[in-house]
């Protein structure tokens, strides 16, 4: 047998040895997906009271015990689409909420008792509804194209209430931050 009709033949032995693997669809993504956000929320449950907490705002803390309470319900829906596909509710670590919810736990440390700390918490906070908008927004398409017209209904049901969230910290911020601003023209008279 010639050198390269050899070669040949056992790549292809050794490629019949090797278990098939099944082509990666978008329903795996899908899933895929929806295990990092399942991981997110559940990361911002613990985070959400922390941040209350800390704030020196009266109406942010307010709207951060409020999107906690949101938060909440949005799992349940989690836990409904994981249902509807016959599969485990069950997360999957995410380092990019990771990262986000790190930099919002430095800020309260290193800005603790400052009047910038609110500003911080703000930013923080809708640095994680963008990302929930983002992810949420993918997964209502996958759902539609998916033909989970329920799942699709559920994914926008939440995604509205990210972007109620992030609009009504837009809000805040002007106040808290025209109140931090005037704090410290007082300091500095
Ligand atoms: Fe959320
Ligand atoms: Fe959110």
């Amino acid at each position: 047998m010639a050198k390269q009709a050899k070669k040949r033949a056992n790549a292809k032995k050794t490629a019949a040895r090797r278990p098939r693997q099944a082509p990666k669809m978008l329903s795996d993504l899908f899933l895929e997906t929806l295990k990092d956000i399942y991981y997110a929320e559940n990361k911002i449950i613990k985070t959400l009271p922390k941040m209350a907490k800390a704030a020196h705002s009266k109406d942010l803390a307010a709207a951060f015990n409020k999107h906690l309470r949101e938060t909440q319900g949005q799992v349940k829906r989690l836990d409904q689409i994981f249902k509807m596909l016959g599969k485990p509710a069950r997360g999957k670590p995410c380092e990019a909420i990771n990262g986000i919810t790190d930099e919002g736990a430095e800020i309260m440390k290193d800005f603790k008792n400052a009047p910038a700390l609110d500003a911080g918490l703000l930013a923080a906070a809708q640095a994680v509804e963008h990302y929930e908008i983002s992810r949420y927004g993918t997964l209502r398409t996958w759902a539609e194209e998916l033909g989970m017209p329920d799942a699709a209904k559920l994914l926008q049901a939440t995604l509205d209430e990210e972007e109620a969230t992030d609009l009504s910290l837009t809000e805040l911020a002007t106040s808290v931050i025209n109140l931090e601003a005037e704090e410290e023209f007082r300091a500095a008279a």
